[in-house]
């Protein structure tokens, strides 16, 4: 009994992410299906699994935009299941998008600033034209000045006054995570995040990934590209049919026969 009580407490250190037993359903379909798993505090996790699987599901439960029917998730030891997008926001869980969310009719500015949504007054909004900073307040000002630390970090500063709708699938992605940045997160949940760019960009990207990582932030990340998931992540999750088929390092996941099997016989 003690020893449970131990191993428990040892592992919600160690994790920054528990999810167990989640599911969920689209009519017929068992979307996700019992799936648990453990994500270690500032590690880069990949996961993975063939179309279907459930990877974005998943991460839509996560993260609050599905409401999962059942399951729990846990989230730096609390228990968060059922918080929305923005209250888990709030506690430094963040995600991006698949098919990215940016706003088209607003500049790659304006997307940076919906990260502070409900944080900032109208001055901001109304001062995002260039040049114009004079009205801000103390606080406001560095909002700006981080939003534009942020930009040049990714190199994307140069496109700050662009129509989002303009940008380049790979440049879009570079905005979805800057803006996800900027909300202050422990873990982010990147979907497919290098799908559309191109090569210069995904070692971009990477870099980025690994250079936050070692400032201690914690990443899962769901990615087709085998190659970038085994040289990249200390930890692979796989799913198939909804559930978690596997869960190891790079060198465990390849030799497992039943991943192999999952793939060969799946649609990769
Ligand atoms: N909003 C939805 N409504 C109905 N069915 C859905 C919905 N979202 C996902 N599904 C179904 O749930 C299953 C899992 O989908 P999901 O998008 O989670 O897979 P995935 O692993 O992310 O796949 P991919 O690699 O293609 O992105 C699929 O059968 C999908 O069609
Ligand atoms: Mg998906």
């Amino acid at each position: 009994m003690s020893d449970t009580v131990v191993d428990e407490s040892a592992r919600a250190e160690t994790d920054i992410l528990r999810v167990s037993n989640l599911e969920k359903r689209f009519g017929g379909i068992v979307a996700v299906d019992g799936a648990s798993f453990g994500i270690e505090r500032g590690s880069l996790t990949g996961l993975i699994g063939p179309n279907g699987a459930g990877k974005s599901t998943t991460f839509n439960l996560i993260t609050g935009v599905h409401r999962a029917d059942a399951g729990r998730v846990i989230f730096q030891g609390e228990d968060v299941t059922g918080l929305g997008p923005q209250q888990l926001v709030g506690r430094g869980l963040v995600r991006t998008f698949q098919i990215s969310r940016e706003l088209s009719g607003m500049t790659v500015l304006e997307n940076m600033l919906l990260a502070f949504q409900g944080q900032l007054g109208e001055s901001l909004w109304r001062t995002v034209t260039p040049g114009v900073r004079g009205s801000l307040v103390e606080q406001e000002r560095e909002l700006l000045d981080r939003v534009w630390e942020t930009l040049e970090l990714f190199e994307i500063d140069h496109l700050a006054h662009e129509d989002a709708a303009n940008l380049s699938g790979g440049q879009r992605k570079l905005l979805e995570l800057s803006r996800a940045l900027l909300t202050d997160p422990d873990m982010l949940l990147l979907d497919e995040p290098m799908a559309g760019v191109n090569p210069t960009l995904e070692k971009k990207l990477l870099d980025r990934i690994h250079e936050l990582r070692s400032q201690g932030y914690t990443f899962l990340l769901v990615e087709h590209d085998m190659d970038v998931i085994m040289n990249n992540c200390e930890t692979v999750i796989v799913m198939h049919q909804g559930q978690v088929l596997s869960q190891g390092t790079p060198e465990e996941i390849q030799g497992d026969e039943r991943v192999i099997e999952a793939y060969l016989g799946g649609e990769v």
